[in-house]
């Protein structure tokens, strides 16, 4: 693996998901194996799990860490070739990820989409920049279009609670009072493909993912009917894919509550947090047995770490 950018990285995934809980069991084990390497983190967006955990889990494997919030710390970079750099943009990222490679041995980076422009998004400009101009490892630590560590977080955690041999897996779009990204639900679905999980989209007319990523899902627009017999229940909201950030419905009627879950097969419930209480699921769901959110967390460390072992194992 020389990076961690989307899902594809992970060559096995069944492998993958028992050697994150082997490390769960045991952090430490190997805990001089990133003696005197050092991890830099560059936030171009906020986050609480993706830091601490990651964070957690370099200091498991004996890393050290450097932080920096790009968007308001570091100089406004310049991505595009052959620009004359007159305007507001200071530093080139051709200069900007040298530099970085100097004083770090894997870097990982936090840069959401812009849901203004659905092409440069897709593009990744920011983590495949880096990727080009680093000469150490780049680990993703939400994109535009990925979550991959979430996602893998979350293999982890349907693979804990698994008390049937092939589960039904819903992914329930939910509202939110802001455009939000496609990244989870994207990683979330290219994820659940690789398990033996019976999956099954359902949302609002309108908000239908990138259909690259979708295709052959089954998709019902039926919420209710979604949910019967379901083993796992993952909220996420989205903005519109094809009318790119946009917002087109925001009512409670797809709310996850616990009349809802009484559709299901005792069903787990789970969402990557933040979650906004009362408009994503209710409170009697997050603070029912059935919630795996705090879980989902936990293993967010487990899976990071998984993944700088395997980068430094790569040497
Ligand atoms: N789930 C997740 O990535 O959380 P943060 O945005 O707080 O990092």
């Amino acid at each position: 693996m020389k990076h961690y950018l989307n899902l594809d990285a992970i060559p096995d995934l069944q492998s993958a998901i028992d050697e994150v809980i082997d490390l769960k069991n045991d952090p430490y084990a190997a805990e001089d194996l990133g003696r005197q390497k050092t991890l830099g983190m560059l936030f171009f967006n906020p986050s609480l799990r993706t830091r601490l955990s990651t964070q957690k889990a370099a200091q498991h494997l004996g890393l050290k860490t450097m932080i920096m919030n790009f968007s308001n710390e570091a100089w406004a970079l310049e991505f595009e070739d052959g620009t004359k750099m007159n305007g507001l943009r200071s530093e080139h990222i051709k200069e900007a990820a040298a530099v970085v490679s100097q004083y770090c041995d894997i870097v990982a980076i936090r840069a959401f989409a812009s849901l203004s422009n659905k092409e440069k998004d897709e593009e990744e400009q920011v983590l495949k920049c880096f990727a080009r101009y680093t000469s150490i490892p780049v680990i993703n630590m939400e994109s535009a279009t990925a979550h991959p560590l979430q996602a893998l977080a979350d293999a982890v955690t349907i693979k804990e609670q698994l008390f049937t041999k092939r589960p039904k897996i819903v992914l329930t779009w939910a509202p939110h009072p802001r455009a939000l990204p496609h990244a989870v639900g994207n990683s979330f679905t290219k994820m659940v493909q690789k398990l033996d999980a019976e999956f099954v989209i359902t949302q609002p007319k309108g908000y239908e993912l990138n259909p690259k990523i979708t295709k052959n899902i089954p998709l019902i627009y039926n919420q209710e009917k979604a949910l019967e017999g379901a083993d796992f229940v993952y909220a996420k909201n989205w903005c519109s894919y094809n009318d790119y950030g946009k917002i087109l419905r925001s009512d409670e009627e797809w709310m996850i509550t616990a009349e809802k879950m009484k559709l299901t097969n005792g069903a787990k419930f789970m969402h990557c947090l933040p979650i906004r209480r009362n408009i994503v699921a209710t409170d009697d769901v997050l603070d029912d047995s059935c919630s795996l959110v705090i879980e989902q967390a936990n293993n967010r460390t487990y899976a990071a770490q998984w993944v700088l072992k395997k980068l430094i194992e790569n040497g």
